[in-house]
């Protein structure tokens, strides 16, 4: 249909991977931040409070706050980060394997998104960012109904749904962030705080920063990486002999989440608007338009990708799964690691492992969420 779509509702669903790229790298292109929502008519959706809550965070932000947020955290997960949180990972992951088998043994079956994908991600960060294991349940149960506000045209009611789980994450963590500046400690979270009371004026504005970043690494890291895990097994089990193929070239792990995020997404769009009038392949765009980058088209996208529907391991192919430019995810390392130890694993240990049942996903646009996965073994 072409590189750049007319959405129905205005603006343009992008679906070229070059096109793509362009959006996100391009100095024409900011995200949606509040300036933007403060020039247009349905203050329904932008006012919402929900929606307003995420505007305050990183992925909401242009420059020169963007620039700065981004500057204060650095490279989250640069190599010594990762070879420090990797022992545990693969510690946890043995941990939910046993439990996967337990299930398998006692019921004959288990669902691997429930017990093994959504769990890996929360106990990670939530061991880095030092959060009590007793707060993940509630913690998975706030950011599942959060995300409806992320949603292309999300409905009053998932609005509603949203704002509650939005009232309560920013009191679970304004609650955390206050309770590190009375007793603060080497963890990651009081190092933000001495971050910026070193860069802002007064505590208020750092724990309310603080608080805006902890909650949004939080949310960012956990359905994404859990259904990056439940994909990736789906896909690699839905065809006869990959498991097997893959049992005997371990070497090849990595290929196979990449092709995986190439494949299937976790996150299918993403969306920014026009700083000014300008050209993208070729139609004209006009400021203040609001562009949807569409990360599985993108990746679809034959001329980037031949054959792109088929799942090939060997392809070494092209994905913009976490993004790009200034606002590249700044959890890709975690998520793979994520993904290497559990696959890795898994593989070892479950040779005969086999779904009972294609994955079952909520219903959502934006945020894919795979929140089933039968499997036997
Ligand atoms: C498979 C798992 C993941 C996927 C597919 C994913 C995908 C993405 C995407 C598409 C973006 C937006 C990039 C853009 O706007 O151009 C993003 C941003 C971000 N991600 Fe991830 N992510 C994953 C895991 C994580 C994890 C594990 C963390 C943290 C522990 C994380 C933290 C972030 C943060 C903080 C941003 C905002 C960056 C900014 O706006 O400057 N993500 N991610």
């Amino acid at each position: 249909m072409g590189d750049l779509v007319p959405a129905p509702w205005g603006g343009y669903l992008v679906t070229g991977y070059d096109a793509c790229n362009q959006v996100l790298r391009g100095r024409a292109w900011l995200v949606p931040d509040f300036a933007w929502q403060d020039r247009q008519a349905d203050t329904g959706r932008w006012q919402a409070v929900a929606t307003q809550e995420m505007s305050r965070t990183l992925s909401r932000l242009n420059a020169p706050d963007h620039t700065r947020q981004r500057h204060s955290l650095g490279n989250l997960f640069d190599r010594q980060t990762l070879e420090a949180v990797a022992p545990a990972v693969e510690a946890d992951v043995a941990g939910l394997l046993d439990r996967l088998a337990e299930r398998i043994r006692e019921d004959g079956e288990a669902d691997l998104a429930t017990v093994v994908s959504e769990r890996l991600p929360i106990n990670t960060v939530g061991r880095w960012l030092d959060i009590a294991p007793d707060d993940y349940d509630h913690i998975l149960e706030m950011t599942h109904n959060q995300v409806y506000a992320q949603e292309l045209l999300p409905t009053k009611s998932q609005l509603a749904t949203s704002e509650a789980a939005t009232v309560q994450l920013r009191r679970y963590f304004t609650d955390l962030v206050r309770e590190r500046r009375e007793n603060p400690g080497d963890d990651v979270v009081s190092g933000w705080i001495r971050t910026w009371d070193a860069l802002e004026s007064d505590r208020a504005s750092t724990d309310r920063i603080v608080y805006q970043l902890t909650m949004f690494v939080t949310i960012a890291s956990l359905e994404t990486t859990a259904t990056l895990m439940s994909s990736l097994v789906w896909s690699l089990l839905r065809s006869p002999g990959r498991w097997d193929w893959l049992r005997e070239r371990p070497e090849h792990i990595d290929d196979a989440i990449n092709e995986a995020l190439r494949y299937d997404p976790p996150i299918r769009l993403n969306s920014r608007v026009a700083a000014e009038d300008t050209v993208l392949s070729g139609v004209f765009v006009p400021k203040d338009t609001m562009v949807h980058v569409m990360y599985g088209a993108a990746a679809h996208d034959p001329r980037r990708n031949p054959a792109p529907h088929t799942f090939d391991i060997l392809r070494k192919g092209s994905h913009i799964a976490f993004g790009g430019g200034a606002h590249y995810c700044l959890g890709a390392g975690l998520a793979r690691l994520e993904a290497r130890t559990l696959l890795g694993q898994l593989l070892r240990r479950f040779p005969t492992l086999r779904a009972i049942s294609p994955p079952e996903y909520a219903s959502r646009m934006v945020f894919h969420r795979v929140t089933s996965l039968r499997v036997a073994a």
